[in-house]
């Protein structure tokens, strides 16, 4: 870690008195806390009645322990495209990963090397041309970018100069900001946003820990992995065990420090005794569940060595090849038997311009959508975190319903008396995978029918 001079002069050079509100909330073992320089008490003392709860929040921090203070994050450089002037001082309100690696230069790094960090780089992408064109732009801000992260801009004046408020402030666009998303591309060119995870004014690793700081995006029908985690085991001995996850902890080593659950830092981001905490979090997964067809990421076997030394905390290297020998299976399964026929169909139609250009202008457009984006990422990312409900009632039941009666009929329909067309077609439904469609044997259905009348009495089941 970096400390700036000026800081490093506050730290060491000790005799400072506390703050007010530093002494309000002594931090127990804080040794080096001290005060601010007079530009941050000035700050402090103002603050301390117009914002009050920023106040106590960063009282509270591990930054008002280290006599880390308002001025060192908020103070701007002339020339900063959102500096003004307040109350004498030159600052700026949005705070980059640029700022904070002034002190976290090793973290700034990382993230800024992840994909967390170009996550609002989503021109040109399929959901891009959903949200921004076919829903609208306002949708887009409100709702893609809130999560990938916004392009902070300034307001423009008809003549194209910034417009600022009458105490000289330059105002930003507000469709652009307030925005915590987590790849803002920010005024000054860096990339993301700190207080995606560690909320401001605390900007606590305890909280970052939890599971639901990445629930926030990481839900809903398209990558339900909150929803995944809380039917998990590790989720059920996460909220049954809470208290004894020593979250608070400033060591948080997975089996030395707690051993109670995982939660989704432990796995992507956390130390283990072999390995440091990483702020990229794509560093210990192999393969990549996002596309209609799933790919193995570069240096897959060392990323996933790497999480395997996770599991191996708290699990036998048995039990930890099994689990991935299923995943891998059913990823492999979704592949073949549902991502790529129905890529190849997709493919064909568009070939003999049984499609047009236009994404989305057409309901097959939907429903292959609803297939990979939706119903097979559902499918495919419960088995990578144990959620058996999100693998099989909201994954591959809803991928197998969609493959064999929305998809495949309306593929037929459109390219009806296609010669191409029709032979992939046929040799998808030949293939061993969907053999089970031509028919059943009596003896088969026999039993069927037995479950049901062993069971209720029914003479058959449908
Ligand atoms: C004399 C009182 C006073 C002092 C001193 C003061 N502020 Fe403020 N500050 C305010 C008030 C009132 C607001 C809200 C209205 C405004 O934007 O002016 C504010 C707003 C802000 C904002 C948000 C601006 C925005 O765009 O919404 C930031 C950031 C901020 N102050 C930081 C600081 C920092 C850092 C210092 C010390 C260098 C400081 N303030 C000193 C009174 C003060
Ligand atoms: C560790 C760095 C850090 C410190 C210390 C810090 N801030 Fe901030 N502050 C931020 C970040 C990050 C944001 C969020 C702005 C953004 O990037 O969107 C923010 C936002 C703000 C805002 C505007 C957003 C809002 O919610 O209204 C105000 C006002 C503000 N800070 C005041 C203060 C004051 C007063 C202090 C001192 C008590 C302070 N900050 C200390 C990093 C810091
Ligand atoms: C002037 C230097 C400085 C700046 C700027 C700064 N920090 Fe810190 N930060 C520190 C110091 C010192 C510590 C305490 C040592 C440590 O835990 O690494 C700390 C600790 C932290 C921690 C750990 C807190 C905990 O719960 O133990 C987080 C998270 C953090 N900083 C995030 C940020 C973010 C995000 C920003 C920018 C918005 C930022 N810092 C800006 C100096 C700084
Ligand atoms: C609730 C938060 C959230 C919203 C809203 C959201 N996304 Fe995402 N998006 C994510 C997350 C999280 C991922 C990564 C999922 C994963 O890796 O499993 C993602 C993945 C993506 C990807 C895939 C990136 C890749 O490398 O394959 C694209 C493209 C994308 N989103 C664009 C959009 C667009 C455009 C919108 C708006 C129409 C949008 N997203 C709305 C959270 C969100
Ligand atoms: C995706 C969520 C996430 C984002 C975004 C994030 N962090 Fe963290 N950060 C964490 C987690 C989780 C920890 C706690 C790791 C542990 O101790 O188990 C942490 C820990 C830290 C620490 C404590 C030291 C360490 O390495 O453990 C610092 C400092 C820190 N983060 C700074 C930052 C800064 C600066 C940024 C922006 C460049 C940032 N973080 C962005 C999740 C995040
Ligand atoms: C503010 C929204 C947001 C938060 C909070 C967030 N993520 Fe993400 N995450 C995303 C988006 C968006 C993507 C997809 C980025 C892309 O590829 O464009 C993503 C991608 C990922 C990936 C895939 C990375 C890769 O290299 O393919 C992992 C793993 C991940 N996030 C884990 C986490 C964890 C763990 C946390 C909490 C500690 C977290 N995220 C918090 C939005 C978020
Ligand atoms: C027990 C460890 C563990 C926990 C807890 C965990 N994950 Fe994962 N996660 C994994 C594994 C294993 C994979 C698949 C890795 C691979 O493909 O090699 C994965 C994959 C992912 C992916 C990649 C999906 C894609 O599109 O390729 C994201 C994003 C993700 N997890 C986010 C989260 C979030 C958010 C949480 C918490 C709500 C979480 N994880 C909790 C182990 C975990
Ligand atoms: C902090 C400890 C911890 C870590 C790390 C951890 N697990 Fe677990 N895991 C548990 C606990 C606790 C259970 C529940 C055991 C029980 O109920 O008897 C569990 C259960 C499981 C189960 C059984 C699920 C079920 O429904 O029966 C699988 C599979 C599993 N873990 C795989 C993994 C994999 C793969 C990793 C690494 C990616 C991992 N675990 C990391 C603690 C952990």
């Amino acid at each position: 870690m970096n400390i700036p001079t000026s800081l490093t002069v506050l730290l060491i050079g000790g005799a400072l008195a506390l703050t007010p509100a530093a002494a309000q909330a002594p931090k127990p073992g804080a040794a080096a806390a001290t005060t601010a320089d007079a530009d941050s008490e000035k700050c402090l003392r103002c603050h301390r009645d117009k914002t009050p709860a920023i106040v106590k929040q960063w009282a509270d921090s591990k930054h008002a322990a280290m006599g880390v203070t308002c001025y060192d994050c908020h103070h701007a450089e002339p020339g900063d495209a959102d500096a003004f002037m307040h109350e004498g001082k030159l600052i700026a309100t949005v705070v980059s990963p640029k700022d904070c690696g002034i002190c976290h230069s090793d973290v700034a790094e990382e993230f800024g090397a992840s994909h967390h960090a170009k996550a609002a780089q989503f021109i040109g992408s399929l959901d891009n041309v959903l949200g921004e064109v076919i829903e609208g732009p306002i949708v887009a801000a409100n709702g893609c970018r809130q999560c990938h992260g916004s392009v902070v801009a300034l307001q423009k004046n008809p003549d194209g100069s910034v417009r600022k408020d009458k105490n000289g402030k330059p105002l930003i666009d507000p469709t652009t900001w307030p925005n915590t998303g987590i790849g803002r591309v920010n005024l000054d060119g860096s990339l993301g946003s700190c207080s995606a995870c560690h909320s401001r004014h605390s900007f606590s690793k305890a909280m970052a820990r939890q599971p639901e700081v990445c629930g926030k995006c990481h839900m809903g029908p398209d990558h339900p992995q909150i929803e995944i985690y809380e039917e998990s085991k590790h989720g059920i001995a996460f909220r049954t065990r809470m208290d004894e996850m020593n979250l608070k902890s400033d060591s948080w080593v997975v089996g030395v420090d707690y051993s109670a659950a995982p939660t989704c830092a432990t796995c992507h981001m956390s130390a283990t005794r072999t390995q440091k905490t990483t702020h990229d979090v794509g560093a210990r997964i192999s393969w990549t569940l996002r596309p209609v067809i799933s790919k193995k990421l570069e240096n897959w076997e060392r990323r996933r060595e790497e999480m395997q030394e996770v599991c191996t905390n708290c699990h036998g290297p048995d039990f930890v090849g099994a689990f991935y020998t299923s995943y891998d299976a059913a990823i492999n399964l979704y592949n073949t038997k549902f991502g790529e026929p129905a890529q190849r169909v997709m493919t064909v139609l568009r070939d003999r311009k049984k499609l047009t250009p236009t994404p989305f202008d057409e309901e097959l457009e939907w429903t292959f959508y609803r297939l990979w984006h939706h119903e097979g990422r559902r499918a495919r990312m419960g088995v990578s975190m144990q959620g058996p409900d999100y693998t099989q009632w909201h994954g591959f039941f809803e991928v197998a319903e969609r493959f064999y009666f929305d998809f495949l009929p309306k593929a037929q329909a459109a390219g009806k008396g296609d010669v191409e067309v029709n032979k992939v077609i046929k040799q998808i439904l030949d293939s061993p995978e969907h053999a089970w469609k031509k028919g059943m044997s009596p003896e088969d259905r026999k039993k069927i029918d037995q479950f049901y009348k062993d069971r209720y009495g029914l003479p058959t089941s449908q």
